[in-house]
């Protein structure tokens, strides 16, 4: 088995500080790469700042004989961080968005600036730091980029429709970012990870907490950052030792006659088979995707 390394290779991970980015800059820290720890150092609700959560990171990388310099800007002044990344090491090759916050509100509850905030720091900080390093990535033609997303993205969470719209956006970017990297060498997955952080602990028994240990998550992540991966477009659920990816499936669908056109009524009568995932496919493209709709066109 090839040993996983980043030497010479230069990562940034924003929200380093504390919980799953913190267990990816020691790890890929221990690995070889020169880690750029990105860490505002606020409360796990986006208020305060606080530069030792970054500098405690540092100290731990480079005690351990690896390098690595801080940054403590937010991650909505993206390009300041890939600034730290050039100034310090000439170069940026990976990214792995991870700063997060929450405010979770039942969405009647739910006020314009929950929803403003938690945008701003997931897709728009997302969205400044990769914006800033991407055209880098492509000048060298090599660059390898993680967002994180949720299962509440994914499947929904009472309370957090703010965090369920962000993080399956960071998914959306990333399907379109893979398309546009995959000709420069530069591969783009998405992880929905479970681990005890101080943002699960006021959800979960602490037992439950201590048992999602934040380095269960982190292989996965190194190996998506791996030279040698080819894997790109991917979204993988992982957490407590379990990894899996999820792929989206159809059903076969009912095509009806566009020239004699058709009513509610009919889609009611054809609602089982429209519902039907007997012999579902799983459409990967626009263009798997439209296949059937572009048939169903007459000349
Ligand atoms: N822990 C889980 O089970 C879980 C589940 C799904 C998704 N996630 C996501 O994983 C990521 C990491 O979460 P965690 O559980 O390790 O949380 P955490 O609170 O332990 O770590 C997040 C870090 O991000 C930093 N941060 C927050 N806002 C920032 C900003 N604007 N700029 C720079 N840094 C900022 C915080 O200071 C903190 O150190 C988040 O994006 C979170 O939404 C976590």
């Amino acid at each position: 088995m090839s040993e996983v390394r980043f030497d010479n290779r230069v990562a940034i991970i924003t929200g380093a500080g504390n919980g799953l980015g913190k267990a990816y800059a020691l790890a890929m820290g221990a690995r070889g790469a020169k880690v750029v720890v990105n860490d505002l150092g606020g409360s796990a609700f986006g208020d305060g700042a606080d530069k030792a959560a970054a500098d405690v990171v540092v100290d731990e990388i480079r005690a351990a004989g690896g390098d690595a310099v801080a940054n403590y800007d937010s991650v909505t002044d993206g390009e300041k961080i890939v600034q730290t990344a050039l100034d310090s090491y000439g170069k940026i090759d990976i990214v792995i968005n991870n700063a997060g916050i929450l405010r979770d509100k039942t969405f009647h509850k739910m006020e314009e600036k929950d929803w403003d905030l938690i945008y701003d720091v997931h897709v728009r900080g997302a969205f400044k730091v990769c914006h800033a390093a991407w055209p880098h990535m492509r000048e060298q033609n090599y660059g390898r980029l993680i967002f994180t997303a949720s299962a509440a993205g994914i499947y929904g969470n009472f309370g957090q429709a703010n965090y369920s719209m962000a993080k399956l956006a960071l998914h959306g970017l990333s399907q379109t970012l893979a398309l546009e990297g995959r000709k420069r060498n530069i591969f783009v997955n998405t992880i929905a990870p479970i681990a005890g952080s101080r943002l699960t602990e006021t959800v979960m028994p602490q037992k439950v907490v201590d048992a999602l240990r934040p380095e269960f998550v982190m292989p996965l992540v190194l190996k998506l950052c791996d030279e040698n991966s080819v894997e790109t477009g991917g979204l993988y659920e992982v957490g407590a030792g379990w990894m899996g990816k999820i792929r989206l499936e159809r059903t076969l669908g009912v095509t009806l006659d566009t020239e004699a056109g058709f009513s509610p009524e009919q889609v009611n009568e054809a609602w089982d088979k429209i519902s039907d995932f007997t012999d579902a496919s799983h459409p990967r493209s626009i263009g798997d995707s439209m296949g059937p709709i572009m048939s169903n066109i007459k000349s």
